[in-house]
């Protein structure tokens, strides 16, 4: 037996069946260093996907930050600390006014869960508007807030407290949620997205469609929640949060993946009167949320976005990406849209009208047979999605373009 089909075999012996693996020829990786992940058989591989890895998979000073506070200390808030202060100051410094006040979890679903708590506690209502498709965790409220799963295999659907809108195609699509919003005047607790939907497919909104969405919501007393989970820290490359592109301001926003570059860290960030109004004489504890090595680590990731200059190389490549996707897009028509901000890209695949999930899926594992490390995501599976870590280089772009002009040539019945 294969190395692989033993530890395919293994794996369901020992672990829950509904985890999933990778490409047709699952891959064993056992090293990574910046943009590249290295097989067991010492194969390079690009990685064009892992966001989690924001400044790079196990970045020399993010890694030597965090062994170093692992040998001097590591408890819980109950402790002062200056580590956490700075942190807090640091990441709030990133956000505008009025988003000063950090809480720190350990994952972007707690982050969320902890979003909700805050929106239910300050507006005293319950009614939640979420947009079609989204993911925002693998709790069992979450997945109740999250129609990419209750809607889908083995999902249950929403309870009657979750309000599903459309992903809006134009501006005027803020009226699906508006007129939700009117209709829930008495009850409305909030509304919560991706700033750029990403799990629906690397989505991003029409101008002004947020700004109408936080009005009527506002108006109808609830709060606004952006998930930057996939998002922020500088991905976007015209920004360093998604929701500053459309020019408004959240009432809460949830960070997650990239801001400890693979150390479980999730923070929400509110304003000082929603953080006052969940101070209810309940205390808010998490074990490890905060933690100094988490303090540590996320400090050193963010302070090596800035020094490394990420957000400015996100864009410089992005657009050399966008560029030759849509040179290639001339040429391949089953790519029907190229679309994205920086390092956040989609490519949607239509054949004959309809969504080509089944060749995203066999453009995913060509491309990893050439080394190069794609995923995919939408309702249909048929967007492919390029978001690497942040030093992915222009070089990489090109050779990546290179490889996926390849592999739409040797597609089946393309056209
Ligand atoms: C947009 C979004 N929000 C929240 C989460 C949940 O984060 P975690 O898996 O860290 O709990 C995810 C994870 O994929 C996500 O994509």
């Amino acid at each position: 037996m294969t190395r692989i089909k033993a530890l395919i075999e293994a794996r369901h012996r020992l672990l829950g069946c509904n985890l999933s693996v990778a490409y047709e020829k699952p891959l064993n990786i056992v090293r990574g260093s910046m943009q590249y992940l290295y097989d067991d058989e010492g194969r390079r591989y690009l990685d064009a996907y892992n966001n989690v890895a924001h400044v790079g998979h196990c970045h020399p000073k993010v890694v030597a930050a965090g062994q170093k506070q692992m040998e001097q200390l590591n408890t819980n808030t109950r402790y002062l600390s200056d580590l956490i202060l700075e942190y807090a100051e640091k990441l709030t410094g990133t956000l505008p006014d009025p988003l000063n006040v950090c809480f720190f979890v350990n994952s972007g679903s707690e982050a969320n869960e902890l979003a909700l708590r805050l929106a239910r506690a300050h507006t005293k209502a319950r009614d939640l508007i979420v947009l079609e498709h989204a993911y925002h965790g693998n709790t069992t409220t979450l997945i109740d807030i999250s129609p990419y799963k209750h809607d889908g295999p083995g999902g249950e659907g929403a309870p009657s407290w979750v309000h599903k809108a459309p992903l809006p195609a134009t501006e005027e699509d803020a009226q699906h949620v508006a007129s939700i919003a009117e209709r829930l005047r008495f009850s409305l607790c909030g509304f919560i997205a991706e700033s750029m939907p990403s799990v629906a497919g690397q989505i991003i909104f029409p101008d002004g469609y947020l700004t109408r969405v936080y009005e009527a919501v506002r108006a109808a007393g609830g709060v606004c929640i952006a998930d930057e989970v996939q998002t922020g820290y500088g991905r976007i490359g015209t920004h360093f949060w998604a929701f500053e592109k459309y020019g408004v301001v959240p009432d809460i926003v949830v960070l997650g993946k990239p801001i400890g570059n693979g150390h479980p860290i999730g923070a929400v960030i509110t304003t000082r009167a929603i953080a006052d109004s969940f101070a209810n004489g309940m205390e808010f504890f998490s074990t490890f949320g905060g933690n100094n090595v988490s303090c540590a680590i996320g400090l050193k990731v963010l302070e090596v976005v800035h020094e490394e200059k990420l957000q400015a190389h996100a864009l410089t490549v992005g657009e050399r990406l966008l560029t030759g996707l849509r040179a290639l897009q001339q040429r391949h028509e089953i790519m029907s849209d190229v679309r994205g901000s920086g390092l956040f890209i989609g490519v949607e695949l239509v054949r004959d009208g309809e969504p080509a999930g089944v060749d995203a899926a066999r453009v995913v594992n060509q491309m990893r047979e050439r080394g190069i490390l794609f995923g995919t995501d939408g309702p249909h599976h048929n967007v492919l999605k390029i978001r690497p870590p942040m030093p992915f280089s222009g070089e990489n772009a090109e050779e990546m373009l290179a490889a996926l002009d390849s592999v739409f040539e040797e597609i089946p019945g393309r056209g």
